[in-house]
């Protein structure tokens, strides 16, 4: 696990927040912070730091094993992922700490590496069914949910950007990214999104598969990117195969099209397919009136499913 490596412990680590998303609001973390402060008058404790330059990404807690919880255990307490103003209460909080008990050991890390830490933390308890009370999926072979075609239809699509002056690259989100088809065409071609996916089955399914990077792909739902991602944090925002887009329920998708929009930096590029033609209409309205402009490209085959229909545009 990342986290163990860049921290150089073996032991096992738990965070006290219960889902990459509850890291934004870091509503326990605060809460532990403040008892271990008290707890902190009497007697000293085994810490280490996590730090980027002068500022404290994380803490880490060492719980010695007993008869409740008989294995030693890291807690790790991180703002990293917060909402500005909660990252620096947490910092403050942290350095209250330290001040009253000396790290035994400072990590230094850059706060990207740290986040894919924690995102893949996530993953891997996700994939261990250790946030599910109950899984009632069957596993899959590879060849029966992941379809070579598939990945050329993509790969395809960006042949035809880059014929008409487009090169994606930077900072890539993939919303909606299901099991990670689509994502795979992604990473065959060098770029290295954050895949979103609302469905936790899909995620797991992804990850089991091996075809999701554990360190970037995250349950959310994609109506809330910017709960959770700062204004113009990404150069590049995808989505592959949305849909069914229909009149009744396109609310749906023309509010994940602003939240794109509202995502991306200005200038950024914006990628979106669908199957038909009056699906891509429908997103790429909501895409124009967020401020992209773009056009709608006919990428029918004889297949006549996936990828049939894009959208192509930047942000104003
Ligand atoms: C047809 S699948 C496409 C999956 C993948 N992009 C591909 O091309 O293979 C559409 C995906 O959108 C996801 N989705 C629907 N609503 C969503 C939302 N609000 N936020 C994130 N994902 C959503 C669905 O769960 C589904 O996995």
């Amino acid at each position: 696990m990342l986290l163990q490596e860049l921290l150089g412990i073996d032991e096992n680590i738990y965070l006290v927040e219960e889902s990459y998303l509850a890291q934004r609001a870091i509503k326990s973390t605060l809460q532990y912070l403040s008892g271990v402060r008290n707890f902190l008058g009497g007697q000293s404790v085994r810490l280490l730091r996590v730090r980027e330059g002068e500022s404290t990404l994380g803490l880490l807690l060492f719980n010695p094993g007993d008869e409740d919880v008989p294995v030693d255990f890291w807690s790790v307490f991180t703002g990293a992922l917060a909402a500005a103003p909660l990252k620096a209460e947490f910092e403050s909080s942290a350095d209250l700490i330290l001040a009253l008990n000396s790290p035994e050991k400072e990590i230094e890390v850059s706060a990207e590496l740290w986040r894919d830490a924690v995102n893949e933390y996530y993953s891997l308890m996700l994939v261990s069914r250790n946030l599910c009370s109950v899984c009632n999926v069957r596993p899959e072979s590879y060849g029966s949910v992941f379809s070579e075609n598939r990945v050329q239809k993509v790969s395809g699509i960006f042949e035809k950007l880059r014929e008409n002056g487009y090169s994606p690259g930077g900072k890539v989100l993939e919303v909606c990214c299901g099991n990670g088809m689509s994502t795979l065409a992604l990473y065959r071609l060098g770029l290295d999104p954050l895949a979103v996916e609302v469905n936790k089955c899909t995620v797991c399914q992804g990850l089991e598969q091996g075809v999701l990077n554990p360190r970037k792909a995250l349950v959310m739902d994609a109506r809330a990117l910017s709960r959770y991602f700062e204004p113009g944090s990404f150069d590049v925002v995808l989505g592959f195969m949305l849909g069914l887009v229909y009149e009744f329920n396109s609310e749906l998708w023309t509010g994940i099209m602003r939240e794109a929009a509202a995502v991306s930096r200005n200038g950024g590029l914006l990628l979106f397919t669908v199957s038909s033609k009056p699906e891509i209409e429908i997103l790429a309205e909501a895409l124009r009136n967020a401020g992209v402009e773009g056009e709608i490209v006919d990428n029918t085959d004889a297949e006549g499913v996936y990828d049939q229909w894009f959208f192509v545009g930047r942000k104003n």
